[in-house]
């Protein structure tokens, strides 16, 4: 059993790595790290150095990034995932470096899913510099899709520590690593591929005024602003470059009491399943997993 102490980031290729940083930052509102790397830009929202890195190449996910508690604990988990059969790439020190890591560790789940699982992901202390007042307080969550919920729910509660909150019949499977409802989730979906990726934000206040922002400056809102059942939060999903989803959401439910909480099932099809104030749902939009070489040589690089 591998114990997953937090999410850590995304990595998801770009082939507008401007386009794809100028939505980041003055729509999303995230702060841009200074640049220290050509064809890599390094998204943060809270105490992580980023949480979010857009890579210069062919569009789609690269890897999620989750935490174990230090570097023997990687180690554990690399032997451990070997042992199981899984194929595990160790990543270089360059590679750390680009994740603000110390060392990390790359695998595919069984649904073609690259995970990567990071020990002593850097801390900031200095306050966030964010590109324009969304009200983000921390990245949330996030998801990723595959075939079958109720096998990815075995993936995760078998090899981890993740375990199941709610269920949304077989449309989706909202798991925690800690006392927040979700900080992952997996939707179903034929191909490997992030689904969204969640910011949390301080208000109710922050959820609506975002909404009219994002709707002045003509993005795609995918759904809400809605209240989601399992988690009570006030979410909405929009849709940046490149395939990426976004989410916003306030006020996720925490489980304290692990002992009394008993997962619950809700119909998808159910009125007010998804949304509660009974808006229109969509299932938001997948970025799909890049090949595995995408990272290898992305365009753009000299090095
Ligand atoms: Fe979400």
């Amino acid at each position: 059993m591998i114990t997953l102490t937090d999410i850590a980031y995304v990595r998801s290729g770009v082939a507008d790595l401007d386009a794809a940083t100028r939505f980041a930052t003055g729509i999303v509102g995230l702060e841009l790290a200074a640049p220290t790397e050509d064809g890599v830009a390094h998204l943060r929202a809270d105490h992580r150095h980023h949480c979010l890195a857009l890579v210069q190449g062919p569009s789609g996910v690269l890897a999620s990034g989750f935490s174990v508690r230090d570097t023997d604990a990687l180690a554990a988990a690399e032997t451990e995932l070997e042992r199981s059969g899984f194929t595990v790439r160790r990543g270089s020190a360059a590679q750390a470096r680009s994740r603000r890591v110390r060392e990390f560790i790359g695998f595919d789940d069984p649904f073609g899913n690259r995970l990567e699982l990071v020990s002593q992901q850097e801390t900031i202390t200095r306050p966030v510099a964010f590109s324009r007042p969304a009200g983000i307080t921390e990245f949330g969550h996030l998801c990723l899709d595959a075939p079958d919920v109720h096998e990815a729910h075995r993936f995760w509660s078998t090899r981890f520590n993740a375990r199941v909150s709610d269920w949304i019949g077989d449309a989706a499977c909202l798991l925690r690593i800690d006392p927040v409802h979700h900080k992952l989730a997996v939707f179903r979906g034929d191909h490997p591929g992030l689904c969204h990726m969640n910011f949390q934000v301080a208000t109710i206040d922050d959820v609506f005024r975002n909404w009219h922002y994002l709707v002045e400056h003509g993005v795609e809102i995918e759904m809400g602003p809605g209240r989601h059942p399992q988690s009570t939060a006030v979410f909405l999903y929009f849709l940046g470059p490149e395939g990426f989803t976004y989410e916003y959401s306030f006020g996720v439910r925490r489980i304290e009491d692990e002992a009394a909480w008993v997962p619950r099932t809700f119909d998808p099809e159910e009125p007010g399943s998804i949304d509660m104030w009974l808006g229109p749902t969509t299932r938001p939009i997948t970025q799909r997993q890049a090949s595995r070489d995408a990272e290898a040589a992305p365009a753009g690089r000299t090095t």
